[in-house]
């Protein structure tokens, strides 16, 4: 796995994203439609999820800051709500019994979706959280350090 490899998979799916557009372009069939260009726009995002990765991978991307963890936290906390919300709505809408097979398949779709991005959002907050206070045992570390070296306190 190297940078290089990267950016061949971001074209990759930049040019399969373009590809699902043109199949799209001259479809009537509204489901087929949204279908193929979800998948389009998916392939859009795993062209930015490639591209973040090749950053990484060049060991860009710094630890979050403090100041940085703070607000987004509150934010994060208010779009996993936002996202439960969301599941609740679709599920309620399924297990209100649904005949047509095309809206129960893109229900389920959307129920898929919401659930990753839940359980995304849980795990993003989880590791800012970490992060955060890796960042502030690592302060008390140096103030201990620095404590110990002039002298132990308490006693
Ligand atoms: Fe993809
Ligand atoms: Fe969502």
């Amino acid at each position: 796995m190297s940078e290089a490899n990267m950016d061949e998979y971001v074209n990759m799916e930049l040019n399969y994203a373009e590809a699902l557009k043109k199949t799209v372009k001259d479809l009537r069939n509204p489901v087929i439609k949204t279908i193929i260009e979800s998948i389009s726009r998916d392939s859009v995002k795993h062209a930015m999820i490639y591209k973040t990765i090749g950053l990484l991978l060049k060991g860009e991307g710094a630890l979050i800051s403090e100041e940085e963890a703070e607000w987004v936290l509150k934010e994060i906390e208010q779009h996993i709500k936002s996202e439960e919300e969301m599941i609740r709505n679709v599920k309620s809408m399924l297990e209100g019994g649904i005949n047509n097979k095309a809206v129960r398949f893109l229900l389920e779709a959307i129920l898929k979706d919401e659930v990753i991005h839940h359980s995304m959002l849980k795990r993003v907050y989880e590791i800012i959280v970490k992060q955060h206070t890796l960042t502030e045992s690592d302060i008390w570390d140096m103030v201990w350090k620095d404590v110990s070296f002039h002298g132990t306190p308490g006693g």
